[in-house]
């Protein structure tokens, strides 16, 4: 039996790994929970009742009578409250129901963004602080190190969260001026990044379980099959997304 002394560093950190590949299944789960809050909001036709676009207080939804109704005036300047709801006699009560969808779609994804951002800020100092001695604050932190390359590879998920949210208000943008919809190549957009930050997310747990279970396991690549089948998915949830979008 291996002895603590001699254990490879990837070996001693076996249980460290394993809580990271749940971390990233809990974030896969995460993203696929705001694909189902997502379809919900558009299927509540929601998604356009939150007219502006305040990453940091927009978390904050109005909480008195009066900020409502101001959120409400805002809504009633674009073309899907004068040509759609406006008409249909769309009161207060209803526009906070739209409004709670919208707003619960992009809490969420908030969410998404810290439990992705916090865990990986304190990864990168232990990496940071690894390469000036191991006392001090590092020994504090605990030192653990991520396996090589994953510190860039989960950068770039948090990469793929970011360009999501942008894309998600560039969507939003397209709906608040012209027509009463959200613009549905955009929409396809939002859709193929959600899944695309989804399956990179799922992907990387499982190299790590991987690497749980065999110390030189080496990251899963696509092969020549599984590409064909990805292109062809690819192309059926586009056409899907302009169906749903048009
Ligand atoms: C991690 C971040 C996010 C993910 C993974 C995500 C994912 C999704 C998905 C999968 C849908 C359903 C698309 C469809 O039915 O084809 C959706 C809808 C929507 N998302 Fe997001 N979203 C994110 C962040 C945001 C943000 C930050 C905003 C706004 C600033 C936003 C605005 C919307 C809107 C307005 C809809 C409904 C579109 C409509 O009315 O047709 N999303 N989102």
């Amino acid at each position: 039996m291996e002895s603590a002394s001699t254990a490879s560093p990837a070996s001693a950190q076996k249980p460290e790994i394993r809580t990271l590949a749940l971390w990233m299944l809990g974030m896969a789960t995460m993203v696929f929970v705001i694909v189902v809050i997502g379809g919900i909001t558009r299927l509540t036709e929601s998604g356009l009742s939150i007219t502006e676009w305040k990453p940091i207080t927009g978390a904050i939804p109005p909480l008195n009578e009066a900020d409502w109704v101001a959120a409400f005036e805002k809504y009633k300047r674009i073309p899907e409250y004068t040509e759609i709801n406006g008409p249909a006699g769309m009161t207060l009560a209803g526009f906070k129901t739209i409004y709670f969808w919208e707003w619960a779609h992009r809490l969420w994804a908030r969410l998404i963004g810290y439990a992705l951002l916090l865990p990986w800020l304190w990864f990168a100092t232990c990496a940071l602080l690894g390469k000036s001695g191991n006392g001090g604050l590092r020994g504090w932190l605990g030192g653990f190190r991520l396996p090589p390359g994953y510190l860039l590879r989960i950068f770039a998920l948090g990469m793929l969260v970011a360009l999501q949210a942008t894309i998600g208000w560039w969507m939003v943008s397209s709906g608040l001026l012209v027509g009463t919809d959200v613009s549905h190549f955009r929409l396809a957009t939002h859709l193929l990044v959600a899944l695309l930050t989804m399956a990179g997310m799922l992907w990387t747990a499982l190299d790590l379980f991987a690497l749980t279970k065999n110390n030189n396991a080496r990251p899963a690549r696509l092969t020549g099959y599984s590409l064909a089948i990805l292109s062809v998915l690819v192309i059926q949830l586009l056409l899907g997304a302009w169906v749903a979008g048009l």
